[in-house]
């Protein structure tokens, strides 16, 4: 068992710091903002499976961003700004162990999606939605969030990397509806100049949370 553990956490950390080679002021970042091994830490409010172990898929291709989970007392900020209900339709791209999606489900009724390209992670959201209670408002795909449909989206959650967030942003302004609202944790979208931003206080840190709401005629420089 604790040969498992062991192996577990080399791989992870093995698979982090092959990602983080290709962008080491991203390393920096995340480094700052969580050491890595608190990935594997439980959750105070999402019950946490067992630790991975050799036996698990890999996923389909090396994810864009490591999986470092937001503080639950972050996530319910990031579902306060955004202002959920249980009429929206929220997406989490990269959603790690669904506990941004599970959170807004269980606190606030709204319907999510999480999208996550490591199959373990999707499944261990999976579990941990079915332990919540909320499987029926919850859906977890193993995709690239690249590849996922947004149209029906009213509201989009982010903890990804500035690189990202940047590829992303033509992607979310020309296939969100105008009045979508996105929020990010930590990392901003360049020259979009976000409606809010929100300091919070985390057990280790404090956390920046970024909020835009999708315009009628997003700007052409914007779409790059
Ligand atoms: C920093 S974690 C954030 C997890 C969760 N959203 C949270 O805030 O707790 C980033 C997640 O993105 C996933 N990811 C990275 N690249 C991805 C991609 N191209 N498509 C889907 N998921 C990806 C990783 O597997 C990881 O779980």
């Amino acid at each position: 068992m604790q040969l498992h553990r062991l192996m577990g956490l080399l791989i992870t950390s093995v698979s982090v710091s092959s990602i983080l080679v290709a962008g080491c002021t991203q390393q920096r970042q995340f480094n700052e903002v969580e050491p890595t091994t608190q990935a594997q830490q439980p959750s105070p409010t999402v019950t946490e499976q067992p630790a991975p172990t050799v036996t698990q898929p890999s996923p389909a291709r090396t994810p864009d961003v490591p999986y470092v989970p937001t503080p639950n007392e972050v996530v319910e900020r990031m579902l306060q700004i955004a202002n959920v209900s249980g009429d929206d339709r929220l997406y989490d791209l990269g959603s790690g162990d669904g506990r941004i999606v599970i959170t807004a489900a269980q606190q606030f009724g709204t319907r999510g999606t999480g999208v996550d390209i490591n199959p373990e992670l999707v499944q261990r959201s999976r579990e941990n939605a079915q332990q919540a209670g909320v499987s029926d408002r919850t859906e977890f795909l193993q995709q690239d969030l690249f590849e996922t449909d947004l149209s029906d989206a009213t509201v989009v959650t982010l903890y990804l990397l500035p690189n990202i967030n940047l590829k992303l942003r033509p992607k979310l302004l020309q296939e969100l509806k105008p009045g979508t609202r996105i929020v990010s944790h930590d990392f901003d979208m360049g020259e979009w100049e976000p409606e809010q931003v929100v300091q919070v206080q985390g057990p280790a840190r404090q956390h920046t949370i970024y909020y835009w709401v999708v315009p009628e005629n997003p700007p052409a420089n914007l779409l790059q």
